[in-house]
């Protein structure tokens, strides 16, 4: 299903509104509505219960959002958590920088694939595309422009050079997408963070800052939480919560927001030993997406040629979003830079003493940061569809259906009366959603043609449907139909909680 659609589909079946609509909309903040939230909530407690509940030696914490201002200084994200930024004169629209460059570079390719595609559809199954893209002379001119494009641009962002930035802009001759104008301002670095100002102190010193990432909330913790759970290294601490980041350019729906969820966990490591835990913790965050379900091919692995400040070692587990492979998650190899910054600024010890080794060191941390409104985009960007079934009576009609994993469906089972005004039929259904309800998520559902009731529930991913018939008034049994199968089977009541309970369990994943 298309970008757009899904992005309608999202909020026509409750899942996510934009946020302050009647006022025509925040940008780049969403809400999320009451199929939106129970499927974000399962989200997070597949990760919370893999990551904390099944790993003796992970504990998680809840810490809050606004910190000690000299956490930002000490973390690098004061001098460091900037972007490009640049003015359009005439549209007084705002851009980064790098992204008008890289759009530049984009749009060389989106040449070299029409080229491709043309010479595909001329030579048929016979087409190497490797072959035609390394002997084409067009296609070997443009990419070696790509590719300069691509390294001046990693070089200028490596230095933070914002003059070369503005050259490039200049020189690639890159105009405003909106008025179509090459009237720039000079590019300056932004910084992301959101801040606020203490009630009870005045200027600079009351200067607080929204968290950019909860990871900081861990390491100024690590002590505490050693010494709480007696936890031995290698540990980790683990976290959920709400971040802040205000982007100059935030689209692509809840891709990119200004207020979203992270779920870190920070693991603190014997150094030396950080790329064996890298590539523990690569290879878990990877099965951990395939254990959904999720097609093996919308999801790689993207090492950082380019490094933060903080890291010796750094991948993206990237999705292929409905504009093409994002990052997902990312998995860096810290260092002890943050630990080693927060004692030096705090003047306070962040070590941990080795009983083994009887010695204190400054642990190394392997970092998991995956965002949770990210991964409900990728979920429902994986799961939705539109696909032809038989209606009723045999004939092909087209239904939209929301695949997700049963662990994750907002709802696990809908409870249908054949017919509304039959109260021998609606009283039996009620009691079969109350039984069920204290087990799952279940919805009682009356209203309309029993098939449009079971595109409804198809629409927001219910994976099981158990409609109440006459046949149940005689021999208390129902029909259950399978989203995906469509299979419908007659069962007993007594047996719909074991029939559905594993499939719809999140243990069905651990
Ligand atoms: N503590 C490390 C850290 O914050 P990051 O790569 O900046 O690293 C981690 O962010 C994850 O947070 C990303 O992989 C992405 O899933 C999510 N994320 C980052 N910025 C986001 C934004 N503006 N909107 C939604 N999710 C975001």
């Amino acid at each position: 299903m298309d970008f757009k659609n899904l992005i309608s589909h999202c909020k026509e079946y409750g899942f996510i509104y934009q946020s302050s609509e009647i006022y025509d909309g925040l940008s780049a903040v969403y809400d999320y509505g009451p199929y939106g939230v129970e499927l974000k909530n399962n989200i997070k407690s597949y990760w919370w219960k893999s990551m904390v509940q099944m790993h003796e030696n992970i504990v998680g914490i809840d810490a809050a959002i606004f910190m000690h201002p000299k956490t930002w200084k000490a973390s690098g994200h004061v001098d460091a958590f900037n972007d490009p930024l640049v003015d359009n004169k005439d549209s007084k629209k705002r851009y980064r920088a790098d992204q008008l460059i890289e759009g530049y570079a984009e749009k060389i390719e989106a040449k070299n694939i029409k080229d491709v595609e043309k010479a595909k559809a001329r030579f048929g199954d016979s087409f190497d595309e490797n072959q035609f893209r390394s002997t084409n002379d067009r296609i070997i001119e443009r990419q070696k422009q790509i590719d300069e494009v691509l390294d001046r641009l990693a070089k200028a962002m490596g230095a933070g050079d914002m003059e070369a930035l503005g050259n490039m802009i200049n020189e690639y001759e890159i105009v405003c997408p909106e008025s179509g104008s090459r009237n720039w301002t000079e590019v300056r670095q932004f910084n992301l963070m959101f801040n606020t100002q203490l009630g009870n102190i005045a200027g600079e010193e009351g200067k607080l800052y929204l968290r950019p990432e909860t990871a900081q909330g861990i390491f100024v913790n690590f002590l505490n939480v050693q010494k709480s759970t007696r936890q031995k290294i290698p540990f980790g601490i683990a976290q959920i919560g709400k971040a802040f980041r205000n982007e100059i350019v935030a689209r692509q729906f809840i891709f990119r927001m200004r207020e979203f969820e992270q779920m870190e966990m920070q693991f603190f490591v014997k150094p030396g030993t950080e790329m064996e835990w890298y590539n523990y913790w690569k290879e878990t965050r990877l099965k951990w997406h395939t254990a959904l379900g999720t097609n093996p091919n919308k999801l790689k692995y993207h090492d950082h040629k380019n490094l933060a400040h903080y890291a010796n070692a750094a991948v993206d587990i990237e999705f292929e979003f409905p504009f093409g492979f994002r990052e997902l998650e990312g998995i860096h190899s810290r260092t002890d830079f943050d630990l080693r910054e927060h004692q030096n600024l705090s003047g306070k010890k962040l070590q941990y003493f080795d009983p083994e080794m009887n010695e204190n060191y400054t642990p190394y941390v392997v970092e998991t940061s995956i965002g949770c409104d990210r991964m409900f985009l990728a979920m429902v960007a994986n799961a939705l569809k539109e696909e032809k079934v038989p209606d009723a009576d045999g004939q092909d009609s087209v239904r939209t259906v929301l695949s997700l994993h049963p662990a994750l469906a907002p709802v696990k089972v809908a409870v249908l009366p054949l017919l509304k005004n039959k109260e021998e039929l609606t009283s039996a259904a009620q009691d079969v959603f109350h039984s069920l309800k204290k087990h799952f998520s279940v919805q009682y559902d009356e209203k309309d043609a029993i098939g449009r009731r079971y595109r409804r529930q198809d629409a927001i991913g219910t994976p099981y449907c158990i409609t109440i018939d006459f046949e149940t008034l005689e021999n208390n049994t129902v029909t259950i139909r399978n989203r995906d199968t469509l299979v419908q089977e007659r069962i007993s009541i007594d047996e719909i909680k074991t029939k559905i309970g594993n499939n719809v369990s999140l243990e069905s994943l651990l």
